[in-house]
């Protein structure tokens, strides 16, 4: 356990694998290595650990809820709330259980039953930072009302108070300011953040989208790494984050309209690819599928999701600068948000397809006729349907489709989006 908890795995494996050649079935062992096969992609051999342990301590809170987190990371959450319930009838003041029970309630939209879960939460562990920040969560992606949002300023005070590493709740503070015009308070947020912390990316950015400093062309790369860092290392997040997100979907779907059907012959590359979530989508067109992100922390939710044949971490624009005419398709979903100007990273796409090779991504749209890119509060970059068209001739693209969609909620409303069909012409461009 000592090696486990120290990430060295395979210590840890050896050692629990020992101690059940001594003694066959010992519950602990097979309980821990269960957790341990499921962090390294082998989630099935992990359940059926778990669920043997089980067998012999039926009782055992804790066990209940790791076969949760792992039917939960898996998608499974009619499974996963139904172990979450187990491991509350057998520990009532299981903290982690309930704060996990509310978060599956969340993720299947029982928004009344998750409400009433993250409120039991809170009363059951009032200083449990998490429960506070999730809570927040909750309010603002769910808000009917203003005062919904002004609450989850409030929640994301408590929970950076009782936990001052909770660097997320403070960035998230900064938002619901924002999204309740205390643009100054919300600046101010980030101020503070940057007098502690004076290198830390985050705060850094945010003023920037705050309109406080000149906007960067595109999200520096440990901004990009500091983010979805720690997205990755919470799943429950990852979850949250995913409600109503439909951009690989969408994107999908748009492909399967000008590719031939399925034949497993294309190089595909999915640039920016986060955990995977397009992966299984695109995997039936492929040949070789290959993955690339900034985070190393995503990439690794991506390996343990499986799918991919390559999987890098790199930052996409020197990525493709270094794969001429390697890929017949490109998608980015939801990734070129963290771009600004669009010039270099589109024209490495082009240079990276091979001629007649389709590129198809997603932007938040900016309101306007006019050739601009904003950075929004959020943090993400938005475009005008001029500035994109004309990026994308001047890349070189030929066939340009450009529709709207909405692909995510915030702060309970949907966002609209651009969705982006374009073509690198099928003669070689001298
Ligand atoms: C919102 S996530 C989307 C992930 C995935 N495509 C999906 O749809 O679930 C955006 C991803 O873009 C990655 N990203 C942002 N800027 C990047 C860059 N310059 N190079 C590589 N990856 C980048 C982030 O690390 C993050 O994983």
């Amino acid at each position: 356990m000592h090696s486990h908890q120290a990430d060295d795995l395979d210590t840890a494996e050896r050692l629990y694998r020992e101690v059940l050649e001594l003694r066959a079935a010992q519950p602990d062992a097979m309980h821990y290595l269960g957790v341990l096969c499921h962090q390294r992609g082998r989630s099935d051999e992990g359940v059926r650990l778990i669920e043997a342990a089980l067998k012999i301590t039926p009782k055992h809170p804790d066990a209940h809820n790791n076969l949760g987190n792992i039917h939960k990371e898996c998608g499974r959450l009619a499974e996963a709330e139904r172990c979450y319930r187990k491991a509350l009838e057998c520990g009532p003041e299981h903290y982690n259980a309930q704060n996990n029970l509310a978060v599956v309630l969340e993720a299947q939209e029982r928004l009344e039953e998750a409400f009433e879960a993250y409120g039991k939460l809170l009363q059951q562990a009032p200083k449990f930072a998490q429960g506070h920040y999730l809570m927040g969560m909750f309010l603002r992606n769910y808000a009917q009302s203003v005062e919904h949002i002004e609450q989850s300023v409030q929640c994301f005070r408590t929970a950076y108070q009782l936990d001052p590493r909770n660097l997320r709740a403070l960035e998230s503070l900064g938002v619901s300011l924002y999204a309740l015009h205390r643009r100054e308070e919300a600046a101010q947020v980030y101020r503070d953040w940057l007098a502690r912390e004076p290198d830390h990316p985050i705060p850094r950015h945010m003023i920037a989208a705050c309109g406080g400093a000149e906007a960067p062309p595109r999200a520096d790369d440990e901004y990009v790494r500091s983010v979805f860092d720690g997205f990755a290392d919470s799943f429950d997040e990852q979850l949250l984050k995913n409600l109503g997100y439909r951009a690989p979907q969408v994107l999908a779907e748009v492909l399967a309209g000008v590719l031939p059907a399925p034949a497993g012959d294309l190089d595909v590359l999915d640039a920016g690819c986060g955990t995977g979530l397009c992966a299984p989508l695109l995997r039936p067109y492929a040949r070789h599928l290959t993955g690339v992100d900034l985070s190393g922390g995503m990439v690794e939710k991506a390996r343990v999701r499986g799918g991919y044949d390559a999987l890098e971490v790199a930052e996409l624009t020197s990525f493709l600068q270094g794969h001429p005419q390697a890929y017949d398709v490109l998608i980015s979903a939801d990734t070129l948000v963290y771009f600004g100007e669009l010039q270099d990273v589109l024209s490495a796409s082009h240079a990276a397809l091979r001629p007649g090779g389709w590129l198809v991504f997603s932007l938040e749209t900016a309101e306007g006729d006019d050739d601009r890119v904003d950075l929004s509060p959020s943090g993400r970059y938005q475009h005008t349907r001029r500035y994109v068209e004309r990026v994308l001739a001047a890349a070189g693209f030929a066939d340009v489709r450009m529709g709207v969609d909405t692909l995510r909620k915030e702060g309970g409303q949907p966002v609209a989006g651009w969705v982006v069909l374009a073509r690198r012409s099928s003669r070689s461009v001298q």
